[in-house]
């Protein structure tokens, strides 16, 4: 039995923005996996989240999806009421939709920058002031955890990693960095725990074309040291781990989850 199988989880509410494709689908299979009751937002595509919260029931699990989009403010207070209404409080947040609309930037539009941090950004700060107000007004449950809740806010190497022509995603997440740091700082009195996963190049919708081709793979694997794409799964572990008690003392890290993709590859030889 793998960590994630055991039921670290047991009795949690969670919730997982995007969780219907990509590293939020394989987030939710493994907070499921755990024990945790988990809620499957999406914002478009129905029929894949009703499908995920079917395999995490065919696995024993429990999950309901909830449709909103979570830069929209009346959407996301909506979806918290619906999950706190169905099973009483909300215990882990990972705030994992993202998207990415690339261009130069002289060619960016002003409507795909703000899409961008909306949904990036501002998404990530509604959700996690939802969740921390159902933290603060339910309090520590010793049964359940240490903590009165727990917030994982799925990043990108990019939050460190300059990237030209996506100067708008890029920026989304250097923001989500500053704004993860700030809140743990100031929920950790709380007993509210707030950190970061930022993965590297992980096989997923969002970048089919960095690993589609042998071409494109083995260009992308001269950026990673350990010279492999990831699998959602190895985002999905770190997330459990983080949400469990066993990262009990970790409040406020990033944890780069990129074979190395941050450790400027480039100066393998030579510098
Ligand atoms: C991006 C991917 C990219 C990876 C590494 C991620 O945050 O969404 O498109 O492959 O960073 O550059």
């Amino acid at each position: 039995m793998s960590d994630t199988q055991k039921p670290v989880l047991k009795g949690q509410r969670a919730l997982v923005t995007g969780a219907s494709s990509g590293i939020g689908a394989a987030i939710a299979k493994a907070l499921a996996a755990a024990g945790a009751k988990v809620v499957v937002n999406y914002a478009g595509g129905a029929d894949r989240a009703h499908a995920m919260v079917e395999k995490i029931r065919a696995a024993g699990g429990e999950a309901m999806a909830i449709r909103a989009d979570v830069s929209r403010e009346d959407e996301v207070e909506a979806m918290f009421a619906e999950m706190i209404e169905a099973w009483g409080s909300v215990d882990i947040l990972v705030n994992n939709a993202g998207l990415q609309k690339d261009a130069p930037l002289v060619e960016m539009s002003l409507a795909d920058w703000q899409r961008v941090i909306d949904i990036n950004l501002t998404g990530q700060f509604l959700c996690s002031r939802a969740a921390v107000r159902e933290f603060l007004r339910r309090g520590v449950v010793p049964e359940l955890s240490h903590v009165a809740g727990k917030i994982i806010c799925i990043s990108s190497v990019h939050d460190v990693i300059p990237w030209a022509g996506h100067v708008n995603y890029a920026t989304s997440k250097g923001g989500v960095s500053m704004m993860m740091k700030t809140m743990a700082q100031e929920l950790a009195p709380q007993r509210i725990r707030v950190n970061a996963i930022s993965p590297g190049a992980i096989k997923t919708p969002i970048n089919t074309a960095a690993w589609m081709t042998p071409e494109a793979e083995a260009e992308l694997l001269k950026l990673i040291p350990a010279r492999r794409v990831g699998e959602p799964d190895d985002i999905a572990r770190a997330t459990v781990w983080l949400a469990s008690d066993d990262s009990d003392y970790v409040t406020g890290a990033t944890l780069y989850v990129d074979g190395g993709m941050t450790l400027y590859p480039g100066f393998d030889q030579g510098g």
